[in-house]
């Protein structure tokens, strides 16, 4: 069997300090690590100057991470994976920035990795890279002499052609992902984007079984949805913690029904728009009040960046005005929690709630959604509301799916909710309860890998 390398900006084995990996994606890899005897290579979240890999195995799992210096952090973290490409991928032209030292650190961070990691690379290994930090990888391996079988995924959307043009070095970036064998985004839609791009951009074909040429090279293209951990999350959504949490949860809520949101604080999560959204609904709907209370949970995110730091004084500011406008005296319309919660408590409050609001503006798939759904109670499950912009919402059609940009729609969907029968619940539930259960973490995983060992492997380095 060929050992299995992945290839990330973050890396979520377990260590020590982090026993248990945290998220599908880390479980997901740690089993796949673990048994194919592995390592996860990436960043490890420190500045520093040694420029070495420092290797840990625990509980059978191998990272090797290394340091960046502070400059580069700056130029190809903060700068042009979050502050050029994120928002850029995300569709929103009017907060990307286009600074030439950003992609020069983001160019120079992915030859380092490619010089640190390619002396660890043995001739039969399968080699998975991770989303929009590390395009430029693959390229940068192949010119180190690998000619393994390399993947790539993103895990963020593809965006439209005529948006990615506004970056000035879009066509090196393309032809980038052309040294990879496999490239795999979360849908069709992104995948056709893509397609959209080799065909307009560089005269490229695709073919109907996944390939895609370009100048005499083909690799494979596939969609490809991620999903959850679905069993060990229906697990944790029972557990003590689970339960403890929902009783003090719904104890907590005096008979009014809970609408909850977890997101990472982030623009493209479109919490500005549903709070706002809420707003509406508390605005048009006064009989409702005696209803509802709203949960936002929202650990701050890549707070070294201005505009993640605007949209959270943004959110301290509306929070403050909905309840301002809305709260009575034993009444707080909105929870809003800047904190990450544990998985099982996370798990407890999905369960308690009867509405799940889950509104990006653009998310490549959500996960939110899909754990949301895999924590309902079979019997009184939850209703969805989704936006149609993630890429959940292509699996997930048992949603009410919505305009996040609306806040009419937003809060007829809570009002439709909110007055929707069991019967229906039940009926929009179970299709995408069986979805989240078959296509989980380790099924997605599994595609992915299946189909990259089968690609042919490059002859030599001819690109
Ligand atoms: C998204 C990206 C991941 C990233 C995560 C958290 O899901 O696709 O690559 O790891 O956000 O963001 P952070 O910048 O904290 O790693």
């Amino acid at each position: 069997m060929s050992r299995l390398i992945v290839i990330s900006n973050r890396v979520s084995a377990p260590t020590p300090q982090q026993p248990s990996a945290q998220g599908g994606l880390a479980v997901a890899l740690t089993a796949a690590l673990r048994e194919a005897d592995g390592i996860w290579f990436g960043w490890s979240g420190e500045t520093g100057e040694t420029g070495e890999l420092k290797f840990e195995t625990f509980d059978g799992v191998t990272s090797a991470t290394i340091d960046l210096p502070e400059q580069d952090v700056e130029e190809y973290y903060d700068g042009y994976a979050n502050r050029t490409l994120w928002p850029l991928f995300h569709y929103r032209l009017g907060l990307t920035e286009f600074e030439r030292d950003f992609q020069g650190g983001y160019e120079r961070v992915n030859r380092l990795f490619a010089e640190v990691i390619s002396p660890h690379i043995e001739p039969d290994d399968l080699i998975w890279v991770h989303d929009y930090h590390m395009i430029p990888l693959g390229w940068l391996l192949r010119q180190q002499g690998i000619t393994n079988r390399l993947g790539f995924f993103l895990h963020i959307p593809w965006p439209p052609t005529d948006l990615l043009h506004a970056l000035p070095e879009h066509r090196r970036l393309v032809e980038a992902l052309f040294a990879y064998d496999l490239v795999g985004f979360h849908t069709r839609e992104w995948l056709e984007t893509f397609h959209d791009y080799v065909v307009r951009e560089m005269g490229g074909t695709i073919e109907d079984d996944d390939r895609v040429t370009v100048g005499g090279r083909t690799i494979r293209a596939i969609a490809c949805p991620i999903g959850i951990d679905a069993r060990e999350f229906i697990a944790s959504a029972q557990s003590n913690e689970a339960v403890t949490t929902q009783n003090r949860v719904v104890e907590s809520l005096s008979g009014r029904r809970l609408i909850v949101g977890v997101d990472r604080l982030d623009y493209s999560k479109g919490l500005e728009e549903r709070f706002n959204g809420y707003l509406r609904f508390l605005d048009t709907r006064p009989d409702a009040h005696a209803q509802v209370t709203m949960l936002q949970i929202a650990p701050p995110s890549r707070a070294s960046v201005q505009s993640y730091q605007d949209i959270r004084a943004t959110l301290d500011a509306l929070s403050g005005r909905i309840n301002g406008a809305h709260a009575e005296i034993d009444w707080v319309p909105l929870r809003y929690v800047n904190r990450g919660l544990p998985r099982g408590v996370l798990a407890g409050v999905y369960r308690a709630a009867k509405i799940g609001l889950v509104t990006p503006l653009r998310d490549g798939m959500n996960l939110v959604a899909k754990e949301f759904v895999a924590a309902q109670d079979p019997e009184d499950p939850g209703v969805l509301i989704l936006s149609r912009f993630a890429g959940a919402a292509a699996q997930l059609t048992g949603a009410l799916l919505i305009n996040p940009y609306s806040p009419d729609e937003m809060a007829d969907a809570i009002e439709h909710a909110l007055n929707m029968p069991r019967d229906e619940r039940i009926a929009r539930w179970r299709p995408m309860f069986d979805n989240v259960v078959d296509e989980d973490v380790i099924w997605w995983r599994k595609r992915f890998t299946e189909v990259l060992a089968s690609t042919e492997r490059v002859a030599e380095v001819a690109l």
